[in-house]
């Protein structure tokens, strides 16, 4: 196996950081992320999947580069992203005493990323935080731009705060003991980019997503890296996102409708709702005259061929009015008018909020068993 390192720089002045990509960087991370630190003092937030894994390797690398690390381990899952479980945390984090110079670190998914990212964007008014994330879709997307935050029992993510960590450190070893289910819902984050403006890395995923799934240290590398540097380059220039940030929101707003039915667990998780709604931006894109049939069926071909869900699943019933309902509930609502990311092919997708009604659920109605 090769350990070559990739970095990727995320260009935001003052707020500037790398994230730097390789197999077995848990156990240089201390040394890593000492220079970073304003005093030799961590916390550790973690999950239970993962701290069996990894919170051991990663507590000694801290003790061995000299910084005291304390650790809280939380439930897994999409739940623990709750006021609950933020709670908690910061209940945590003041009872051992952390200071605005301690360094908040997320040890974990995109659950883990989001809940610690915005435990530290609120905690004495801001303190700072570095991402280790530990699957795919953390790798290439959350731990990336700064975005943190919870769910609410009226919507995804509708509480958080914008505030970048200090250091991103993707292992890609740890994607070896990630459940295959797991990786396939990262992919969905994955193939998003090349859809979004990059059809030769939609090319090159064609190719190549078998042997990153399967484990391939060097496509994994790659993908991972491209995901990144597409990302960096959309978050320095619209951090905070005013406007072409949400391209990244492809098939995000019919996702979190889909996870708003199925009530954010393990029924759907969140990377095979994000397929399943990038298909759907396909097909509506399709419906609307604005892109190819073919596109569409070159998308669904190669997620179905990785064992990615791209229809609804026909154990529960589905109706485009709720569906369409949820949607209404999206935080990416503006003045009432949900902000859709069409394409107009493959690696051309762009914002609008003119989305005929008709046109919007007569797409579901295809994919909803009920109409
Ligand atoms: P997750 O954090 O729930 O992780 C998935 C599962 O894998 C969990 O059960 C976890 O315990 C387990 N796990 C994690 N790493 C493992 C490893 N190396 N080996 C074995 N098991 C491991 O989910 P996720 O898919 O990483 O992230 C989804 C979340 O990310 C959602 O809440 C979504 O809203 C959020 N998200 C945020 C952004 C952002 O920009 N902030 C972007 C995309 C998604
Ligand atoms: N995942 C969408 C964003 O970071 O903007």
């Amino acid at each position: 196996m090769t350990c070559e390192e990739t970095r990727v720089a995320v260009d935001l002045g003052e707020r500037s950081y790398d994230i730097r990509i390789q197999a077995g960087l848990i156990d240089r991370a201390g040394s890593l992320l000492r220079p970073l630190m304003r005093s030799p003092r961590a916390f550790i937030l973690t999950d239970d999947n993962v701290a069996p894994l990894y919170l051991d390797r990663l507590t000694r690398s801290a003790t061995e580069a000299g910084i005291a690390a304390q650790s809280l381990v939380l439930p897994h899952g999409e739940g623990t992203k709750d006021f609950a479980h933020l709670e908690q945390v910061i209940d945590a984090l003041l009872a051992a005493r952390v200071e605005r110079s301690t360094l908040l670190i997320a040890l974990g998914g995109g659950v883990i990323g989001d809940l610690a990212g915005f435990a530290a964007a609120i905690l004495q008014r801001g303190i700072d935080f570095a991402q280790i994330p530990t699957t795919l879709l953390a790798q290439v997307d959350s731990s990336v731009g700064g975005k943190t935050g919870i769910n609410t029992a009226r919507g995804k993510n509708l509480v958080g705060a914008f505030h970048q960590p200090r250091l991103v450190l993707a292992d890609t070893q740890t994607l070896d003991s990630l459940p295959r289910r797991e990786v396939l819902a990262g992919y969905a984050e994955v193939v998003k980019y090349g859809v979004i403006d990059d059809p030769a890395f939609f090319e090159w995923l064609e190719g190549n997503a078998e042997a990153l799934i399967k484990g391939d240290d060097a496509a994994r590398r790659h993908a991972i890296a491209q995901c990144c540097r597409a990302k960096a380059r959309i978050v320095a220039a619209d951090e905070r996102e005013g406007g072409q940030r949400a391209l990244l929101n492809l098939g995000h707003t019919f996702g979190h409708a889909l996870e708003a039915e199925t009530g954010y667990g393990d029924e759907m998780l969140h990377g095979e709702a994000v397929a399943i709604g990038t298909v759907m931006a396909m097909r509506l894109s399709v419906r609307m005259g604005l892109a190819p049939a073919a596109d569409a069926d070159r998308l669904e071909r190669h997620l179905v061929g990785l064992g990615l869900p791209v229809r609804l699943p026909g154990n529960r019933v589905w109706t485009a009015d709720r569906l369409i309902h949820h949607m209404a509930g999206d935080k990416k609502v503006k003045d009432g008018r949900v902000t859709f990311v069409l394409a107009r092919g493959i690696g051309a997708s762009f914002l609008t909020p003119d989305v005929p009604l008709d046109a919007l659920a007569a797409m579901l109605s295809d994919f909803t068993n009920t109409g």
